[in-house]
């Protein structure tokens, strides 16, 4: 799919279909993601793949029971890992962790639109209820939740604020 194309046409996909994601469009998303800038190179970021569904399940009740997730082939759980940037960047090394692990999440929902898959951010949940359903060090953030799969709705086109608005041509 054309850049444009799937920047314009991506929207929150909140229903999936019962099928797997294709072992090559994986690959190809592992792949783009792992192309996004992040402080330093130093990528602080981590990503843990659930599948399992009752591993799914408990994220979903971890984020304020947010069912549909557990519909998804696939959730990446994507977290901040601080111990990666501070001990180049200090205390400015935890703002760019999360910074590292925000810009990946959103690859993600661009490559997964090219790819033809459907995503949606989650950014409400609970987090040392994630942090424990996962098992992961305590050190790691996290910073959102990204069901990912073969979308099984007509997603609803959300509108935005117009360029002008957003955009702040200074010293005009
Ligand atoms: C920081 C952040 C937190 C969000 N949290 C949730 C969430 O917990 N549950 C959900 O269904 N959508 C969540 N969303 C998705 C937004 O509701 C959605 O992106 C927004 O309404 C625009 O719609 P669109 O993605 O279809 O363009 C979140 C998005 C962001 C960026």
């Amino acid at each position: 799919m054309e850049f444009f194309q799937a920047v314009r046409e991506r929207q929150s996909i909140r229903a999936f279909k019962p099928l797997p994601i294709e072992p090559e469009k994986l690959d190809a998303l592992f792949e783009a993601v792992n192309r996004a800038p992040s402080a330093g190179n130093l990528q602080a970021f981590e990503v843990v793949l659930v599948e399992e569904a009752e591993n799914k399940e408990r994220l979903a009740r971890a984020c304020f029971q947010q069912a549909f997730l557990a519909e998804a082939p696939l959730v990446l759980v994507f977290f901040a890992n601080p111990e990666r940037s501070t001990p180049k960047y200090g205390e400015r090394g935890e703002l760019y962790a999360l910074q590292d692990a925000t810009i990946a999440a959103a690859y993600t929902q661009l490559v997964a639109q090219a790819l033809g898959l459907g995503s949606a951010w989650v950014g409400a949940f609970e987090e040392q209820e994630v942090r424990e359903v996962l098992q992961c060090p305590a050190e790691w953030i996290p910073v959102c939740v990204i069901p990912l799969g073969h979308a099984n709705e007509k997603p609803f086109h959300t509108d935005r604020r117009i360029a002008e608005e957003l955009f702040h041509r200074w010293g005009l």
